[in-house]
């Protein structure tokens, strides 16, 4: 089979690493990639976010399956492109990426199931917001503008005045331009926020397994949201039957509504969830794979990642058997570059890469890099997933702190705490 991966971030790389080891897999190319993705696939100078060159591309290849890694494109209809062009693709559809895509059509999903999730409400209305947040939510809410604003569009309020202020902010500023114009206003949860990737064709859920992410730049949970900053899995703290719920009374009945509705998903369903003291509550649902969650749960596979992508991607996943997992524990550090979450430098040059791969169990994905004049160097604000396998929790995260120990790079900036309560059995 010839495989095409859209998009050059820790979760392609990943993911190409899993496919690169899949029996069933001829060739790997990727689009745009990255560094670390050009030792194992051939990499095409083609944007994620341009879709007729992606489509153009596939077809060029011949590709027996496309495998979009990112949201936006697939918010913006690339998976619908390709298969007008007959090509089989791994990801869903612009109608059923609106699952991540807008935040109100989600809402709707879990409302009609009666699924849990946060109390919350969406308007287009700001004085009908305040209102909703006085009425019902006392004094905390969590603010979110409605659309896709690259993880920014989220204020946790502790108070009126910052409700009031993100809620102007998007209905009447408009900071987040058409995103933002709705708002969704929701009662603040709380505990452990945890994420939930399943395969998914409309009926069929296959759960590939649960992981944490730790989404706040510095140690303590500090600091500002990021894209993520590291991820471990399995969790120590979620009961076998709290997961099947997850599985059977979440994740399922929203798959099975959104196939009524119309909006068939095909892909990686990533259901993001709060442990709260009622149980488990969605947040929020992703279209795609997570980053840098992918870097834990596709090592944690024991199963031909490609046929089980292809299988979803052909509507085939109830003829699947159910893949089997390592007992491992995973683990992975994500490296920064200085200045991240906000501006930051690119082009620095990276040292002690085959120290850190050389590490018993470690796999050194790359996030935002480039090759420049035979030197790995920065090419993004997350730049590498250092990630490692072990018996046990403990083990996976020493062994990936040792290679983080042997990577530099000027500005380099990365969290000391990943899983540490976990592997502590403090959770
Ligand atoms: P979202 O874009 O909906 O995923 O929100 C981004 C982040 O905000 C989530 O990953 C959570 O950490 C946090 N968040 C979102 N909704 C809530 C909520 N209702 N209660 C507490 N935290 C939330
Ligand atoms: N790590 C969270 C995400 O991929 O959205």
């Amino acid at each position: 089979m010839k495989v095409l991966v859209i998009g050059g971030g820790g979760r392609e790389h990943a993911l190409i690493w899993g496919l690169a080891r899949s029996p069933s897999v001829t060739s790997l190319h990727a689009a745009p990639g990255n560094a670390g993705i050009a030792r194992l696939a051939t990499c095409h100078a083609v944007g994620a976010d341009d879709i007729e060159a992606v489509v153009r591309l596939a077809d060029e290849l011949d590709a027996d399956l496309t495998v979009v890694g990112p949201e936006a494109p697939l918010v913006a209809g690339l998976a619908d492109a390709l298969t007008q062009h007959g090509r089989t693709v791994f990801g869903p559809s612009a109608a059923a990426a609106r699952i991540e895509g807008s935040k109100a059509f989600a809402k709707h999903i879990l409302y009609k199931e009666n699924l849990p999730t946060a109390l919350g409400g969406s308007f287009v209305d700001h004085e009908l917001a305040i209102g909703f947040f006085d009425d019902e939510l006392h004094g905390r809410a969590v603010i979110k503008a409605d659309g896709l604003a690259a993880g920014k569009g989220v204020v946790v309020a502790h108070d009126r005045e910052t409700a009031v202020r993100a809620i102007e902010d998007c209905l009447l500023k408009g900071v987040f331009g058409d995103a933002g114009s709705t708002v969704v206003v929701e009662q603040l949860l709380e505990g452990q926020e945890i994420s939930a990737f399943a395969l998914v064709d409309g009926e069929t859920v296959v759960p590939l397994g649960l992981s944490q992410d730790h989404k706040r730049i510095g140690d303590g949970d500090t600091g500002p949201n990021t894209g993520g900053m590291g991820a471990f899995a399995p969790l120590p703290f979620v009961a076998p039957a709290v997961e099947a719920g997850i599985w059977e009374q979440i994740v399922a009945p929203a798959a099975r509504r959104m196939a009524q509705e119309g909006a068939y998903f095909r892909g990686l369903l990533f259901t993001g969830l709060m442990l709260t003291e009622e149980g488990p509550k969605v947040l929020e649902f992703n279209a795609r794979f997570g980053d840098p969650e992918t870097a834990v749960v596709i090592p944690r596979l024991d199963a031909d990642l490609a046929e089980l992508l292809l299988a979803t991607a052909r509507g085939e996943l109830s003829a699947v058997s159910t893949p089997s997992f390592r007992t491992d524990a995973a683990l992975t550090v994500v490296m920064a570059s200085g200045g991240y979450p906000g501006a930051y430098a690119t082009g620095v040059p990276i040292d002690g890469l085959p120290g850190a791969a050389a590490v018993e169990g470690v796999t050194v994905f790359h996030a935002g890099t480039a090759e420049r004049d035979d030197r790995v160097v920065t090419a993004g604000g997350r730049v590498l997933a250092v990630t490692a396998s072990g018996q046990t929790l403990a083990q996976a995260r020493d062994r990936a702190y040792r290679a983080v120990s042997l990577i530099r790079f000027d500005g380099m900036q990365y969290r000391h705490d990943i899983a540490a309560a976990a592997a502590e059995g403090n959770l």
